[in-house]
């Protein structure tokens, strides 16, 4: 196994107390899937909208490792963006760096404290000035709109704080944004005031940009090899594509499996690693599954959940309740920080002799194997997936895989996986409401709509 071994004998088969998916259902699709993957390859040809995360692991990087190692001046890095323009982040983060990166002392890390304001919640703007020095802080900001209304609002509130520490001509020196070539606001400061810039490929929307400057400057700036984050992402492409046999090609099995499980009603897709390395992967995945699949009455339902902590929560739900479940398990084999339990010499605990000398990392793949064995035993459908170690290179192919997958995916149910009116909707009100010239129309439609909620109300 180079990247993931997908192990699916949980997901076929009449073991289901409901309906089951055969194994010939599997290969009927292979007419389709192939399709799917030409029209893939021939979207990244034609250079059409929404397809070039394809070409994202054979990128110049040069730029990215300029400002990267630029942000290296400062003590803190806040990135300011949402949804595709920060979780992203927060994921290779969270897969590649110290879980504790920011309280690390400044000597001791690899580069500055990385704090990411997406929401705009001034509980947790503020927050974030209270722990830094903004004088001694650059400002990511990224939208590949440019105009993102919550992007926006954190992008004045932390300009503002700067231009007050440092003073309004050397404010845009703490700045670089991340935007389209020409379109939005942001590419319009960028050319007033001379700051730092770079582009999102026109053809990469937001959830699949983790790849583009969006996921890498950041990255760098907190010492993680992008070249083989990359490097992995581009060998996964070449496996895949030299695959064109369904049973040959886990990506393919993996997306046929979701569109006949949830042609027989599992329209709910849980993901639970055991690794708490992967929580924020599965935030990233959860936004790429819900914005790229949820449309035209169809979609998946997204679950987030971490093993082995979710035992103790949902696996009660996931084993008896309804059957409208896919679930998929992820083991990472590798573990960098063994812990042996140790036995210690107290009678009263004589009971748990049964952990000494256990490795934990072991423990937790137990753990998987537990969870595993009882949702299949309830007659409920469970796929597999083994990474031998959680590095830039095998996380960079999973990244890739699981953007394929979806992508694919969306192309079996027949939608645009590229596209999210749903998410423009929302944010078209937003404009309304907060009174951006042009949206005085959509702000009396979401009033509208608003009162009709508000016919039946209740206090306590
Ligand atoms: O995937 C998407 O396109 C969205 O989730 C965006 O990432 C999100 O809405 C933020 O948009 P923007 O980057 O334009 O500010």
């Amino acid at each position: 196994m180079d990247f993931l071994k997908l192990v699916y004998g949980g997901s076929t088969g009449a073991v289901f107390k409901g309906p089951a998916v055969d194994p010939v259902e599997l290969e009927k699709l292979q007419n389709r899937l192939e399709e799917a993957d030409k029209w893939l390859r021939q979207g990244i040809d034609e250079g059409n909208d929404g397809f070039g995360w394809l070409k994202l692991p054979y990128q110049q990087t040069e730029h990215v490792f300029e400002y990267g190692n630029w942000l290296g001046n400062f003590e803190n890095v806040v990135q300011i963006g949402i949804g595709g323009s920060a979780l992203g982040n927060l994921m290779l983060r969270n897969a590649l760096v110290h879980p504790y990166y920011n309280e690390i002392p400044l000597q001791k890390r690899k580069g500055p404290a990385f704090y990411v304001a997406d929401n705009v919640d001034p509980h947790g703007s503020k927050s974030i000035l209270d722990v830094v020095d903004i004088s001694r802080t650059a400002l990511i900001v990224v939208s590949k709109s440019g105009s993102t209304a919550e992007t926006m609002a954190n992008f004045l509130y932390f300009f503002h704080q700067l231009e007050l520490a440092v003073g309004a001509s050397m404010a845009p020196d703490h700045v670089l944004v991340i935007t389209d070539e020409s379109r939005g606001s942001l590419r319009a400061f960028a050319k007033d005031t001379g700051c730092r810039s770079l582009t999102i490929p026109s053809g990469v929307g937001g959830r699949y940009s983790v790849l583009s400057a969006v996921g890498l400057v950041s990255a760098v700036a907190m010492g993680i090899d992008i070249e083989n984050l990359l490097e992995g992402a581009g060998e996964v492409d070449e496996k895949l594509n030299s695959r064109k046999v369904i049973l040959d090609n886990p990506a393919w099995i993996l997306s046929a499996l979701h569109y006949l499980h949830y042609r027989k009603g599992r329209n709910i897709d849980v993901l639970m690693p055991y690794s708490d390395r992967l929580e924020d992967f599965v935030e990233w995945y959860a936004q790429l599954c819900a914005e790229s699949l949820g449309k035209q009455g169809q979609g998946f339902t997204p679950v987030r959940a971490l093993g082995s902590i979710d035992q103790h929560s949902q696996v009660q739900l996931y084993t008896e309740g309804p059957d409208d479940k896919l679930f998929t398990i992820i083991e990472v084999k590798r573990t960098d920080n063994p812990i042996s339990i140790p036995g210690v010499n107290q009678p009263s605990l004589k009971e748990l002799s049964y952990l000494y000398e256990k490795e934990m990392g072991q423990m937790l793949s137990y753990e998987a194997m537990a969870t595993a064995a009882a949702i299949y035993r309830s007659g409920k459908p469970v796929l597999w997936i083994e990474v031998e170690e959680l590095s830039p290179r095998t996380l960079g192919g999973m990244i890739f895989f699981f953007e394929y997958v979806v992508a694919l995916t969306g192309r079996l149910l027949e939608i645009d996986p590229f596209d999210q009116p749903g998410v423009e909707q929302g944010k078209r009100y937003t404009y309304g409401f907060m009174g951006r010239k042009g949206y005085a129309e959509h702000r009396r439609e979401a009033e509208d709509l608003f009162h009709m909620l508000n016919r039946k109300s209740i206090e306590l």
